[in-house]
């Protein structure tokens, strides 16, 4: 037998003899810190009369010897040497154990049980093993990067929960931790925030969508859609349960018209806006000179805080247009009385007091890399996705940074330079072995400073994907080959091993129906 195709590729893989089969018997058993892995698992594993298969919870545990006939569970924090989200598995013709350096370790555990599952075609073998069967192997697993993102923007298409929960599904099958949720720009706001209720019922809609195949053309169609606080939550908790954490994009101080459609006296004209019907940069952005703007924010934030428990909340910060602030006598009042040079200052500024309000809050500010001209706030992370420049720079002054280049990581470029025979896309060119390609770590990056790279992320931006189904296509596979960057060290990397068993997952993304761009066979 062959190493299993697992994506991805694990640290260490060591073939036994064998198999174990999963039969109706087949018990789960889990320490409590185990329990909700153990509840995924229960899903994962083909049910048993039709329902899901009893956990066996709370034993202590591991036990030795194992209990046969039994898939166990365990948090072993004395395997710290694996690191955050490690974990050992091993699998006999007798039973299965999956020991995970923390919560997270076990459920990646999981998700390499789930793909041995996938991989191995069913069987008709024995009588009473629903054809199922893990092979004999051992495995020491633990990830290279702690942020192994993919980004969705929900602005310029909405995308329902179901959806977003089928994505957070196929994430975790991947092992990418991180769901990046661009909930606001130009063409919509897409969160309920019950202090702002115009965010939604105004700003949550625009007059009409721009058609794929002609920008400059409109479909004249009315579109909408947001999604309430109790969806929020379910996403939250479903990514949760799954190992992820879900990082909210509130975008400022441009990309914010939807915002200013609701509310005018965001802007620095104070009147006029309407939610974008088409694409591209737009010059109205939020006033950063008047006091009401951070009463907003302040507000908006509060309530994204209660929403998401994680770490980082993401302001945006890219493309902001300084037109208007050069114009408003509010904006130039508070240059002035800041003393700060130019308009590039005034947008640091503005993203430092954001910043220093996350902050202490316990939370931390990460933003696109334009946050980083006029200077950063300690703590704050940044997002470099022109290239590479920004993450270096950012690095180089002691900032965490997420790698997310258009050179490599945005999904929404076109996957083949035979560009007619492809779906409309942004532009762009970035096949699968490209991002397989990938260095987050580049030699710019001076080797004392490359603990800020916190890891990489692809970005699906929207505007030429109105259906899960084009999501999905522009989505998968490359997001595979995003996931194994992430993931799996530079030795255990190659492109041919990876093509060779991505091979072996066409069939397992057809048994989920996953609508990837198919590939050439490898
Ligand atoms: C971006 O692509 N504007 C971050
Ligand atoms: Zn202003």
């Amino acid at each position: 037998m062959s190493e299993p195709a697992l994506i991805p590729r694990p640290a260490t893989v060591t073939l036994g003899a064998g198999s174990l089969p999963v039969r109706d018997s087949t018990a789960i058993a889990a320490d409590s810190a185990s329990g909700p892995a153990a509840a995924l698992l229960a899903t994962l594993l083909p049910p048993v009369g039709g329902a899901p298969r009893p956990v066996n919870q709370g034993a202590a545990l591991p036990a030795a010897p194992p209990a046969a006939d039994t898939i166990t569970l365990a948090v072993d924090g004395a395997r710290a040497n694996l690191g955050s989200e490690g974990y050992d598995l091993v699998i006999t013709p007798d039973h299965a154990v999956v020991t995970g350096s923390d919560p997270r370790g076990v459920l990646w555990g999981v998700q390499t049980l789930r793909q041995l599952l996938l991989l191995t075609p069913p069987s008709s073998q024995a009588p009473g093993t629903a054809g199922a069967a893990l092979p004999a192997v051992t495995i020491r697993d633990h990830p290279l990067f702690a942020w192994r993102g993919l980004h969705l923007d929900v602005a310029r298409h909405f995308f329902p929960v179901a959806f977003i929960e089928r994505l957070l599904d196929l994430m975790a099958l991947y092992k990418l931790n991180t769901f990046h949720w661009h909930l606001t720009d130009d063409q919509g706001w897409r969160l309920e925030i019950r202090s702002r209720p115009l965010l939604t019922e105004m700003g949550g809609r625009r007059a009409a969508t721009p058609l794929p195949h002609d920008r400059n053309r409109s479909d004249g169609v009315p579109y909408r859609g947001h999604y309430t606080q109790d969806e929020v939550r379910q996403v939250v908790a479903y990514a949760a349960a799954r190992g992820i954490t879900v990082v909210p994009e509130i975008e400022m101080p441009g990309h914010a018209l939807a915002a200013l459609a609701s509310y005018p006296e965001l802007g620095c004209h104070g009147a006029g806006y309407e939610v974008a019907a088409s694409w591209g940069i737009k010059n109205d952005v939020l006033c950063a000179g008047r006091e009401s703007t951070f009463t907003f924010l302040e507000e908006v934030l509060g309530e994204v805080l209660d929403l998401f428990p994680g770490r980082f909340v993401h302001v945006g910060g890219d493309e902001c247009p300084k037109e208007r602030w050069r114009e408003c006598p509010h904006c130039q009042e508070r240059r002035a009385a800041e003393g700060l040079r130019d308009e590039d200052e005034l947008q640091s500024w503005f993203i430092r007091r954001v910043g220093e309000w996350l902050a202490a809050r316990g939370r931390r500010l990460v933003g696109w890399d334009e946050i980083l001209e006029g200077g950063l706030a300690p703590g704050a992370a940044v997002m470099s996705w022109r290239g590479i420049d920004g993450g270096v720079a950012a690095a180089a002054a002691g900032h965490d940074v997420v790698m997310s280049p258009n050179t490599h990581c945005y999904f929404d470029y076109y996957q083949s330079p035979d560009t007619a025979a492809e779906p409309p896309a942004i532009g762009g060119c970035l096949p699968l072995e490209q991002v397989y390609a990938f260095d987050p770590i580049p030699a710019a990056i001076d080797r004392a400073r490359a603990h800020h790279v916190l890891g990489v992320q692809g970005n699906v931006w929207t505007e030429y994907l109105a259906t899960p189904e084009q999501v999905e296509y522009m989505t998968f596979p490359r997001a595979l080959a995003l996931a194994e960057v992430g993931w799996t060290q530079a030795p255990r990397r190659s492109a041919s091993h990876f093509l060779n068993r991505l091979h072996a997952h066409r069939h397992l993304l057809n048994r989920l129906a996953v609508r990837y761009r198919p590939w050439p066979p490898g």
